[in-house]
């Protein structure tokens, strides 16, 4: 007896196909999130941006594919103003995150540091998810964003990685109450952007030789690995409640920047 289905029967594969559904990404104007924006418009969603600065596609020519909103994800309501305006949506990604706060030794900290940071990626993260959830269809989905440091803490970035594991709890719970809609988070490893430019130049090209070096994949992470990861968060149907990798195989080895 043969097991092998005929076309026919055989069920159709998730496509990775985004044409006719909005996606919203916050922090997608630069950075990671600016990838996932190019991966979903690839996909063939129209793709709507957001964060604090007003970019001109003049000097950005990288965002004219895109819709551009301002939005302050500190701000609750200014968040929830944001989603009431923006109208119904497909898919939301919050990629958005500053570093105000991200560095210090736990000792020499007072909770200004940690306030600010946990305001911004935690809190922000939260916003985001209450005001556009009531607006997502149930073949919706929310994807969230953290880093490795989440699973595998560095000295003196406590607030980075209590704030990161919280987003990635938020997500597991968010995927329960929820669903149908689904909810997961990508936990990206070094990814090549401007992020690292509060690190001297010859610094930054020592972490760049380190990744090459030390990471399983020997190349540098870059947004457009991680935006493929994104639309297929948006497109499975069957993948919820999870925090995917996408890391070159960071977490394996010992490293530090
Ligand atoms: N790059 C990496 O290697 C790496 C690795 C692991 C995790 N991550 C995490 O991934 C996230 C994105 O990093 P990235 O590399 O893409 O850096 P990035 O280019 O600096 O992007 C951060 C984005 O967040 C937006 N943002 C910050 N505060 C905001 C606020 N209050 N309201 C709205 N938007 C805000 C910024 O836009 P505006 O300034 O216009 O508001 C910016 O577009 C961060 O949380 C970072 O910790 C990065």
């Amino acid at each position: 007896m043969t097991t092998i289905q005929s076309e026919q029967t055989r069920p159709a594969l998730p496509s990775h196909d985004l044409t006719g559904k909005r996606v919203v990404v916050v922090g997608g104007k630069t950075g990671i999130g600016l990838g996932i924006a190019q991966a979903a418009h690839a996909a063939g969603a129209s793709v709507t941006v957001a964060s604090r600065r007003s970019a001109s596609v003049a000097d950005h020519p990288e965002l004219a594919p895109f819709e551009q909103i301002s939005l302050d994800i500190d701000d609750e309501e200014a968040v929830r103003a944001a989603f009431d305006a923006m109208g119904a949506l497909d898919h939301l990604v919050v990629a958005a995150g500053s570093t105000d706060g991200s560095w210090g030794a736990f000792m020499d900290d007072d909770m200004r540091g940690v306030r600010s940071y946990t305001t911004n990626k935690y809190l922000g993260s939260w916003a985001c998810a209450r005001y556009a959830g009531p607006r997502l269809p149930p073949h919706g989905s929310i994807t969230l964003l953290t880093g490795g440091i989440a699973a595998r803490p560095k000295l003196g970035m406590t607030s980075v990685t209590s704030a990161f594991a919280a987003v990635e709890a938020l997500g597991r719970s968010l995927a329960l109450e929820l669903g149908p809609i689904r909810v997961n988070t990508i936990r990206p490893g070094f990814i090549d952007t401007d992020f690292w430019t509060f690190l001297s130049e010859a610094d930054a090209a020592a972490v760049r030789e380190k990744v090459r070096a030390k990471f399983p994949a020997r190349r540098l992470g870059q947004a457009a690995d991680v935006g493929h990861a994104a639309v297929f968060l948006m497109t499975n149907p069957y993948v919820t409640g999870t925090v995917l990798d996408v890391t070159g195989g960071e977490q394996l080895v010992d490293w530090a920047f």
